[in-house]
């Protein structure tokens, strides 16, 4: 298992370039399954969930060529559990497999880290659609000979439901209308593609909680398109906080600005100081104290979850109180004692973090618990004094292209460490 190693107090200098959501890039290719022609994503991320996805797909008898998705000869609709359980977004295979086979066998996904993460939203949507759902030994079985347009009330905005839904609706014959729908860009990029993919789809509302789809035949052909996600921007947010908390000169490019408001705003209200263009947000020293926050993580365009842990290692090193409430997932702290190790001041209650700033932090060895707790980790010990050893990284490599070369083209003094390797010598 490998680790990093991290020489604080860093300085940061330089630009870095942002890559392709993964949280777009996933549902984009369970999306790919809809198509009986082949269909190209540029530039996915060197990932290890964009790997397994691609597993996953190989075995229901999809041909992949750099990114070019072949899916004319499929030949089974079972996504096994032993690949399931390694990515929760295996489970937005479910939608598109049984909007155009009417059928699908797929393992349910399981918790993680950060919480129970049920799909019963998924579920009562694709019954609600007219499919006969079973759940047994693990698995959901899935049947629709054909699938039927319907209204759909999510109950919370859940990106992937919303993602699954939208799939599902695609081959459904008539007008589904899903309320309450999530409108991150992930969802908006997921519809465009299927609409810019099969010419007589019609899907409207996309970014608005009120999505229409006008479903279209399940022997349509898709035309030949070459899609290319949009940029990670939890990635820029990560490295825009990494050039705050080192207070450097950063040029984050490649990423895009109106993604990115909440999070902006949030670092701008803190007296953080920012330059933001279309594509390129920049970070400059600052002129003035950063002051604390108090911030609730909401559903898009609001605060996201995905970048909370990274503003709680920011909140360490600003010389105030802040508070932050995770009101997405029911275990989203467990970087909390990981930095407190580090001589962090959080106390938690419930699902609310105070965090007494101001005191700096020690290098320490510390463990990664999901993939943003590990980034977070990252961006403490770079304001730490002194050596921090940051184990099992491979929940960071989940969703970071090449993180460690990425801060060491900007100065970070970080090293991956081969655990494995180092025991074997
Ligand atoms: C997506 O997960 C992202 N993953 C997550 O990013 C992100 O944190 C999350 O959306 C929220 O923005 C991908 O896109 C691959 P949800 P998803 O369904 O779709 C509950 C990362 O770090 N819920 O919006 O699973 C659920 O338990 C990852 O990149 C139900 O109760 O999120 C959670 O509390 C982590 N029933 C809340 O809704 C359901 O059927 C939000 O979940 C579905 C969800």
């Amino acid at each position: 298992m490998d680790s990093f190693k991290v020489k604080g107090p860093s300085r940061l200098e330089g630009e870095v370039s942002i890559s392709r959501a993964k949280n777009s890039c996933l549902p984009l290719m369970a999306g790919t399954l809809l198509c009986q022609n082949p269909v190209g994503l540029k530039s996915l991320p060197n990932l290890r969930d964009i790997r397994t996805m691609k597993k996953l797909m190989s075995g229901f008898g999809v041909k992949l060529q750099d990114d070019q998705f072949h899916c004319d000869d499929i030949h089974n609709t079972y996504a096994p559990y032993e690949l399931v359980k390694t990515m929760r977004a295996s489970v937005l295979v479910l939608g598109p497999l049984l909007s155009r086979f009417g059928e699908a066998k797929v393992s349910l996904p399981g918790g993680c880290a950060i919480g129970t993460r049920p799909v019963d939203l998924h579920l009562d949507g694709l019954k609600k659609l007219g499919a006969e759902i079973n759940v047994e030994g693990g698995y959901i079985y899935a049947k629709a000979k054909r699938l039927k347009g319907a209204k759909i009330d999510l109950m919370f905005p859940s990106v992937g439901a919303t993602e699954n839904l939208l799939m599902a609706a695609v081959f459904a014959e008539g007008e589904t209308i899903i309320s309450n729908a999530a409108r991150e860009p992930e969802v908006v990029d997921l519809g465009n593609f299927l609409n810019q993919a099969f010419e007589d789809l019609k899907i409207a509302g996309l970014g608005t909680s009120t999505l229409k789809i006008q479903g279209i035949s399940q022997n349509s052909k898709n035309k030949e398109i070459i899609y290319t996600p949009i940029p990670d921007r939890i990635e820029a947010a990560t490295f825009i906080i990494a050039g705050v908390m080192t207070n450097s000169f950063l040029s984050i490019k490649d990423c895009d600005k109106a993604h990115l408001g909440s999070v902006t705003n949030a670092l701008q209200m803190s007296h953080a100081n920012l330059k933001i263009h279309d594509s390129v947000i920049e970070v400059m020293p600052r002129n003035k104290e950063l002051t604390g926050f108090n911030l609730r993580t909401t559903p898009y365009p609001y605060f996201p979850t995905d970048v909370q842990a990274q503003f709680m290692a920011l909140a360490t090193m600003i010389n105030d109180t802040s508070i932050i409430s995770e009101e997405i997932f029911e275990n989203r702290f467990m970087h909390v004692p990981e930095l407190n190790r580090m001589g962090a001041d959080i106390r938690l209650n419930n699902q609310t973090a105070v965090i007494v700033g101001g005191k700096r932090l020690k290098g320490a060895p510390v463990m990664c618990t999901d993939l943003r707790a590990s980034a977070a980790l990252v961006l403490a010990a770079m304001i730490a004094d002194g050596e921090t050893n940051i184990q099992r990284v491979y929940h960071l490599d989940r969703g970071y292209d090449g993180f460690e070369k990425k801060l060491t083209s900007l100065g970070c003094e970080i090293q991956r460490v081969n655990l494995s390797a180092r025991a074997q010598a």
